[in-house]
Formats: structure tokens, sequence, C-alpha cells
């Protein structure tokens, strides 16, 4: 068993799609405003089972246990070892706003998974851990979307922008100068709703464009070529089906990119609303962005971010 007796992580918030990069392409983010938008789970062992949730979100989320992502997770991890009958009480501080579009579901079950996995089963390798948390997560993520889509969980597990190639997460380096100004408005969408709205098939030539905008943006980051950045920061996929799930996006994607975004789009599943720009711009941006949701009569949180360096991995407290 492990020498430290609790174990508290910090999972980050994430960007999930990145625009381009559908169900493979997400984002960890830093805040500039310290201490928001992040998940801190706590595990430790108790007499039996129990779960409690604070912090500012603490309200939306689910406190039965078989519903509750860091109780799934932890059981999950717990099932893998043949450790069922060991107790454990799991608290959660929330954060995150849940059905946001900032990886809500993915930062508690990751940050819980992890814990649950340092506590239980201390001394595992990096490569081993990352695996035996990617594994719980895909499950949770099911759980949460009806999809197993690692896009929010890679990056919130192992910080900055990840890929997930066939041989799993590769992070791509982001240009230090390009900060991301988000949106959070006050108004949830639910990431399964949002993908009962998407098509089930698409042309060959919308299949050539998403892969073509794909590469590209990998690319450009890559070359720091910001025109080609601009060029296919877009999502022909699933952007133009869920703007209708989302008042105010319009307006506030318009009133970024005039204000000198590169590209902005909905984050994950929305309703939040990312976009890129250089430093001069972000004030501007962070004005048309909530404006865009103000003009709807929704109030939005905006954050001018950079991408997280450390993910919940590296952040990991044995006490
Ligand atoms: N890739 C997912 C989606 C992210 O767009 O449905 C949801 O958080």
């Amino acid at each position: 068993m492990s020498s430290a007796s609790r174990i508290c992580v910090t999972a980050p918030a994430s960007i999930g799609n990145v625009a381009a990069g559908f169900d493979v392409l997400g984002m960890a983010l830093q805040p500039q405003t310290p201490g928001i938008w992040r998940d801190r789970v706590t595990v430790t062992y108790a007499d039996c089972d129990a779960l409690t949730i604070e912090g500012r979100f603490a309200s939306a989320v689910p406190g039965h246990p078989d519903e509750n992502l860091c109780m799934i997770a932890a059981r999950l991890v717990r099932q893998r070892l043949s450790l069922d009958d060991v107790a454990l009480s799991v608290t959660l501080d929330k954060g995150l706003p849940a059905g946001s579009g900032l990886g809500s579901s993915s930062a508690s079950a990751v940050a819980a998974a992890v814990a649950t996995c340092e506590l239980l089963d201390p001394g595992r390798s990096r490569t081993k851990r990352i695996l035996q948390v990617l594994d719980i997560a895909r499950q949770t993520e099911a759980h949460a979307t009806g999809a197993g889509h690692l896009d929010n969980v890679a990056p919130c597990l192992l910080g900055g922008l990840q890929l997930l190639t066939p041989l799993g997460p590769r992070a791509v380096a982001w240009p230090a100068e390009l900060l991301l100004v988000v949106a959070s408005p006050d108004f949830a969408v639910k990431t399964r709703d949002a993908r009962a709205v998407l098509p089930q098939q698409v042309s060959a030539q919308l299949a050539v464009e998403h892969a073509s905008n794909l590469a590209g943006l990998i690319l450009a980051l890559q070359t720091h070529d910001f025109l080609l950045i601009q060029a296919t920061l877009r999502d022909l996929l699933a952007e133009p089906h869920r703007a209708a799930l989302v008042p105010g996006f319009a307006q506030a994607k318009a009133g970024a990119l005039a204000a000198g975004a590169l590209g902005c789009s909905l984050s994950g599943a929305g309703p939040a609303v990312f976009a890129v720009c250089q430093a001069a711009k972000v004030e501007a941006v962070s004005v048309a962005l909530a404006n865009g949701f103000t003009a709807y009569g929704h109030s939005a949180d905006a954050q001018v971010c950079q991408a997280a360096q450390l993910g919940a991995i590296d952040r990991i407290e044995r006490l």
C-alpha cells in the first residue's frame, strides 16, 4: 500500500476539439486568474465508502455515488486492482462548471482516477500510470457523454496540447505567444445532447476539407505560421450543427474575429467559446466574446488563458 495515506490531485480545465480536431485534439488551460477552473479530488482510506462534494460549482454535480464520476472512477480503479473491499473517502472540490464545455467531467474523473491509483497502487512507472488512467477515463467519459473520446482526458492528464493518434496521445507544442480567451456563459449544454445533433455521415468533400484543416493546423503550430493558423482553425464537422444550441455564439465569434482573433470556435461541445489571439488583442477579444452572450441576455465569464504545462499526473500531493 501507499506510504501516503491521503492523495490530492488537481486537474485543469481543457478545450476539446480545438476547432479542427473533433474528438482527437485537446488543450489544457491555465487561466491567468489564479485558482479558477480546476477540479481537486482527495482520496483517503475510510471505514465505508463516502463522497463529499464542495466548492463553487458543487451544486451541479450528482451526489449519488452511482452517478458521480469521481466515485465511478475510484470504483473502476479498485475493480482493476481487485481491491473491491477497500473502502474509500472521496472529496471533490468542484471548481469547474458542469456542462460548460471546459472538460468538467474529464477533470473530475481524471483527478479521481489518478488519486485512487496513487493511493492503492503506488510506485507504477509514469508510462503505466498514464495507460491505467486513460483506460479508466475512457469508460467514465463514455458513461458521461455516450462516447469514449479522450480529447479532454488526454490534456487534462498530461497538460499542453494533445493529439490522439493510433499510438495514443502525443504532445504538440503550442506557440507561447498565442493566448486563448475563453468565455463560459451562464448556461449549460449536455455533451450527450450536443453529440445527438451531429450527423452520422459526412460527404467525401467535407472529410477532405476537415483533414486538410487538422493537418494544416498541426503544421502551422509547429512552424508558427499564423496565417495558416487563421486559415485552418475551423470546425466543419460539429460547429455548424451545434451553433443553434448556444445562443450568442455566432455574435461572440463574429465579434472576436473582428477584434483580431486568429480563430474562434466552441470549446468542446460548448457552450463555452474560445478564441486564439496575440497578447495585444486579448482585451478587445474578451469584450467581444462577453458582448456576444450579453446581447442574448446571458452573462459570460471571460478568462485569458495559456496552455497549462502541467496536467493532473504532475499535480499530485501526497499527504
Ligand atoms: N470532442 C467532444 C465533442 C468534446 O465535441 O463532443 C466534448 O467535451
